[in-house]
């Protein structure tokens, strides 16, 4: 009789009653070939499966979790938050209090409204944008994630309205006319089209380092560029910095200031929540001051942003948390270049605690670059480290996140176990 892993049961029976035995495709491991993984608990860097097997994870909830999980802080005084309640279904305190902290970051920006999602926030921003400039188009650009909106799952290179092409099934070309995705960081490009279109165009919403594209950053000279000609055509422009935001420093990931910036992720601590900023006079225009709609049964939720409080106030205890943060990151690139002499292809992109994982003979530096990637070695490496207990980004585009808890001692496990799995590889 052959042994049913607790894991599998679990996906047999998940699988019968959610698409895939999961809720967001990344989940589902569908690169490496896998049954998704379903996890138990989470402390530090480990997660455990229902097999008991622990893996030291680089997912980091996606980036939400900065401090490592179940952090001990966050943990007692959540408990004694949730004795109070959990759901107010009116404001609380912590709403203003955490919004306090992000604009004493974004300190350009005045006022702060609170989603439930990146996604949500993102499309509250484009909206707010529309409803600002009077106007409907919207440029994005190749490479960029935004979530999944509608009128922005667009195929890359779409560069005129009414030729752009959905990259979703279930988005009608009707929903997509007004929006248009150009090269990122080309601005010659840019700047013909803006010559051309500028004063239909309500927003312009970027990335300023592209998270679900192996971190590809935008040029210095093409978000100044940016901002030039949006303030000429009168264009609000939106930095979509939904995994950056209080990643790489306590605020945003750029001197440039965007008439609105979208954040999300680690302001929630691992709960639901994101967020726009911008300025009373835009934020204003919403609603219950102005006429645009916007509302949300959990917005501001109380235990999201009671820990979104915390984990910030807890990031700024701590002294040079970013500089620690990314001296983690250093070791753990060291540690993968070392990998180089039995996997020379093995690559590695970072800014600060976020990395993407690769095998390719050049580094990735443009979204051309991209198509180099050898994929097999990828799931190979993947699977004898996930093996040992070693977790990354299912895929070589995701980004992964070093959290506060991979300490020197975590991340000379790591080496440990990864230095064991190249030698068996040896390509
Ligand atoms: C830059 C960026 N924008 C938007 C989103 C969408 O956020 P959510 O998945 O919370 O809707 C993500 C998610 O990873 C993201 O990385």
């Amino acid at each position: 009789m052959t042994l049913i892993s607790k894991n599998q049961q679990i996906y047999d029976k998940a699988s019968k009653v959610l698409v895939g035995g999961v809720n967001a495709p990344i989940r589902a491991f569908s690169l490496i070939g896998i049954t998704p993984i379903y996890i138990s608990s989470a402390v530090g860097p480990y997660l455990t499966d229902f097999d008991n097997k622990n893996y030291i994870s680089f997912i980091s909830g996606w980036g939400s979790i900065i401090l490592g999980d179940a952090y001990p802080d966050v943990i007692n005084n959540l408990k004694k938050q949730l004795e109070k309640g959990i759901y107010y279904g009116l404001s609380n305190e912590y709403e203003y209090l955490l919004a306090e902290l992000i604009l004493e970051a974004f300190n350009f920006h005045d006022m702060v409204r609170y989603t439930n999602s990146g996604t949500e926030a993102n499309m509250l921003a484009i909206r707010l944008a529309k409803a600002i400039t009077g106007r409907n188009k919207i440029i994005k650009f190749d490479g960029g994630y935004h979530g999944s909106i509608d009128y922005l799952l667009i195929e890359s290179g779409s560069m005129e309205f009414g030729e752009q092409i959905p990259s979703s099934a279930g988005v009608s070309k009707r929903l997509i006319k007004d929006t248009v995705s150009l090269p990122y960081n080309d601005i010659e490009i840019l700047t013909d089209f803006l010559n051309k279109y500028g004063n239909d165009i309500a927003a312009i919403i970027v990335e300023p380092i592209q998270t679900s594209n192996m971190l590809i950053k935008a040029t210095n000279e093409f978000l100044i560029k940016l901002r030039e000609l949006s303030t000429k055509y009168s264009i609000i422009l939106i930095f979509d910095e939904v995994s950056t935001a209080f990643r790489i420093s306590y605020g945003s990931c750029t001197d440039i200031k965007p008439d609105i910036t979208v954040i999300g992720k680690v302001i929630g601590g691992g709960f639901p929540i994101a967020a726009i900023l911008s300025k009373k006079e835009f934020m204003e225009v919403m609603a219950p001051i102005g006429s645009m709609y916007h509302s949300g049964i959990f917005t501001g939720h109380p235990i999201s942003t009671f820990t979104g409080y915390q984990v910030l106030n807890i990031i700024k205890s701590i002294d040079n948390f970013y500089k620690k943060l990314e001296q983690q990151t250093l070791r753990f690139t060291n540690i993968i270049n070392q990998l180089k002499d039995h996997l020379p292809t093995i690559n590695i992109n970072h800014v600060n605690s976020m990395f993407s994982l690769y095998f390719s003979n050049k580094k990735v530096e443009s979204i051309d670059d991209i198509k180099e990637l050898d994929i097999m070695t990828f799931i190979d490496f993947y699977k004898l480290a996930l093996k040992e207990g070693v977790l990354f980004a299912p895929h070589p585009t995701e980004t992964n996140y070093l959290n506060f808890a991979h300490d020197a001692k975590i991340l000379d496990l790591v080496a440990e176990k990864l230095m064991k799995i190249s030698n068996k590889l040896n390509y």
